[in-house]
């Protein structure tokens, strides 16, 4: 695997790995967990090579969030690329991708307005902006992402169908812990007492699917899974609803392809998922 961090190698690689055939694009940030490996793997059923970037957004951390203690692994991530058969790796350094003069962003309106877009103001701002500009400076042919988080698949799906960015992009199911927890490079930030809880989430999403699709109301069906949240000891339920999988709008009754997004607070760590329904 070959690691690159200038533009130049970076074109130089792209170019060399393209003369070999397709080319799939895993962008990331690093902390790498069995949920990346899977669309690595993903990625080499799709393309003849694959690329994975290591970047850690500042434009999508909020002021106050966490780009500071953010986990960085470097070294190990290559690593574990290296033996999923990665074939090239970019790790930018912030002033490749954001230059002194830099003035542009990316906005997609409707689908990041709500849930984590109102959660974490910006957030989807700095997500389209970082993908539009990876998607441009390696052009493959075909993206991977993860549902794990499922609004910013939805937005980068709307980012580039609207700019005509040529890629295909691929959506994989979230990889959990055995338990059923959503794998996160957040997940280190819980304590032990926490990581037990913190399974109520998904607990609490299959709770609610279960009622909905057994006939309960949806409104009582999403009470009562935010109960079981704060009684789990959940600071604080940003979020638990039964959306419409394209747009993202709130759902009253079962309706269409549907999605429930749920987002809560357990101790410092903010956790999301969310499952089909
Ligand atoms: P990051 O959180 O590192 O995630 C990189 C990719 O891995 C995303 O597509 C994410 O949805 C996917 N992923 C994370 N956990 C997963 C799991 N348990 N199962 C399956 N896939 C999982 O998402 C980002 O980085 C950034 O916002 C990025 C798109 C790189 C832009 O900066």
């Amino acid at each position: 695997m070959q690691i690159v961090r200038t533009r130049e190698e970076l074109a130089e690689s792209v170019a060399h790995l393209k003369r070999e055939g397709t080319l799939a694009l895993v962008p990331t940030m690093g902390a790498l967990h069995a949920g990346h490996l899977a669309l690595i793997a993903e990625a080499k059923r799709r393309a003849s090579k694959v690329a994975a970037t290591i970047f850690v957004n500042p434009t999508q951390f909020a002021a106050g969030e966490d780009l500071d203690r953010y986990p960085r692994r470097e070294r190990e991530d290559a690593r574990m690329l290296e033996q999923a058969g990665c074939n090239l790796l970019w790790m930018p350094p912030v002033d490749a991708i954001y230059p002194d003069g830099f003035a542009t962003t990316v906005h997609v309106s409707g689908v990041s307005d709500r849930w984590e877009g109102e959660a974490r103001p910006g957030h989807f701002d700095g997500v389209a902006t970082i993908v539009a500009k990876l998607l441009l400076a390696v052009k493959p042919n075909v993206a991977i992402f993860g549902e794990k988080d499922f609004q910013q698949l939805v937005v980068i799906c709307r980012m580039v169908a609207d700019l005509n960015i040529p890629v295909e992009i691929i959506g994989l199911p979230t990889v959990r812990e055995s338990d059923g927890l959503a794998l996160s490079s957040r997940n280190v930030y819980l304590s032990e007492d926490e990581r037990g809880r913190a399974v109520t989430l998904q607990k609490a999403l299959n709770g609610a699917r279960d009622a909905i699709l057994g006939g309960q109301p949806v409104a009582s069906a999403l009470r009562e899974a935010k109960q079981a949240l704060v009684d789990a000891g959940f600071l604080k339920v940003d979020y638990l609803s039964l959306v419409d999988a394209a747009t993202l709008e709130p759902l009253e009754e079962r309706r269409g392809e549907m999605r429930l997004i749920g987002a809560a607070q357990i101790g410092a760590t903010r956790l999301i998922d969310n499952l089909p329904v």
